[in-house]
């Protein structure tokens, strides 16, 4: 089992990564009912103050709207609403002074308070969606677009995607000189007859576009994958549904240094919220199966991985480095997920 020295250090670590956490849920609280509403001068005044309380950067909340139609997909691509019998598109306002969510996820100091940059523009602006009864697939938001910018950057060569949505990102990587292809693995047949349709006779490419019908989960085995010099998983709406999702890309346990995730770093945080107080609760000798049975039914799970993979190591922390690793290194949280 993990051990930790009783010193100042680690003491103050403890601390500061609990506190980051009671400040996280804090800051979302705070900024609850200013999130997708229409801002007044009064109440963008008031959010300000609320994102200076939380040192979170702001340079000003109006965004320019070139940032959004700058971007090829949204000033080349267009359609029109339409309906099938699981998906469709359609043409949504949003009204002026709307605050969104501008990119997914920064990290603010070294322990576990982030925050999503937020803004709104001056004007109104149109979005095409794709959505179900449930949930908006993919819009060419700006927080979309930022948030896939690695993939697009590290696409090259023969490019793999899971999950098509409207195709923003074959598109974009399309228009690449370095890349080659693009494949992509869609489960929804009505996604893909939609793209097929209504997106596809827009990419004005002569480049290989392949789409392939089926479950991206039967397609992650590291003999499809290597067929490509670069891979995007994009097949979850959000964190909420991501996290299980690619816990169960984790479990296959293929590591292939060439694939990346859309917003892995904002899944995990999920999973490091559970290991500060899992560890938290180790230092204080206090009980973890209280711990563990203290968590809802998701937390539960993923405790009971990050206890099997500490109960396995024979570390003894002294330092807050090498606390805040086990908090934060990609593989050690990989390596947690895949068990
Ligand atoms: C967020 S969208 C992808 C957006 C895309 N990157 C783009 O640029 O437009 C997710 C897509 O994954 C598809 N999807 C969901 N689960 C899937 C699965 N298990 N296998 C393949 N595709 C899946 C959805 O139908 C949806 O089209």
């Amino acid at each position: 089992m993990i051990n930790f020295e009783k010193n100042a250090e680690i003491d103050l670590t403890m601390k500061n990564l609990i506190l980051s956490m009671v400040d996280m849920n804090n800051y979302l609280t705070d900024i609850l009912n200013y999130t997708d509403s229409v801002l007044t001068p009064q109440s963008e005044k008031e959010l300000i103050k609320i994102l200076k309380k939380y040192k979170v950067p702001h340079e000003g909340l109006k965004y320019d709207l070139k940032r959004l139609t700058n971007n090829p997909y949204y000033k080349n691509i267009k359609f029109e609403n339409v309906l099938t019998d699981t998906v469709w598109y359609e043409n949504s306002i949003i009204k002026k002074r709307t605050l969104m969510n501008m990119d997914f996820h920064k990290t603010l100091g070294k322990y576990l308070f982030h925050y999503h940059p937020l803004g709104y523009f001056d004007s109104d602006i149109n979005l095409q969606v794709l959505k179900d009864k449930n949930r908006v697939w993919m819009s060419p938001a700006i927080s979309e677009i930022t948030s896939m910018n690695d993939g697009l950057e590290k696409g090259h060569g023969k490019c793999l995607t899971l999950g098509l949505g409207i195709g923003v990102l074959p598109y974009l990587w399309l228009l690449k000189d370095d890349v080659e292809s693009v494949t992509i693995v869609e489960f929804n047949k009505d996604v893909i007859d939609l793209f097929e349709k209504y997106i596809k006779p827009q990419f004005k490419t002569n480049k290989k576009l392949e789409i392939i019908h089926g479950n991206a989960m039967d397609y992650f085995t590291e003999d499809f994958l290597k067929k490509f010099d670069y891979v995007y998983a994009d097949f979850w709406e959000s964190t909420e549904d991501g996290l299980a999702l690619y816990t169960k890309l984790m479990e296959k346990k293929v590591n292939l240094s060439h694939v990346d995730y859309w917003i892995e770093d904002s899944i995990l945080y999920s999973l490091k919220n559970i290991i500060a107080p899992y560890l938290f609760t180790l230092y204080e000798n206090k009980s973890i199966s209280t711990f563990i049975s203290s968590l809802d039914n998701q937390s539960r799970t993923l405790a009971k991985k990050v206890n099997k993979y500490f109960k396995r190591n024979t570390d003894i922390v002294t330092t807050e480095e090498e606390l805040l690793y086990f908090i934060h290194n990609k593989k050690v949280l990989r390596e947690i997920l895949a068990q």
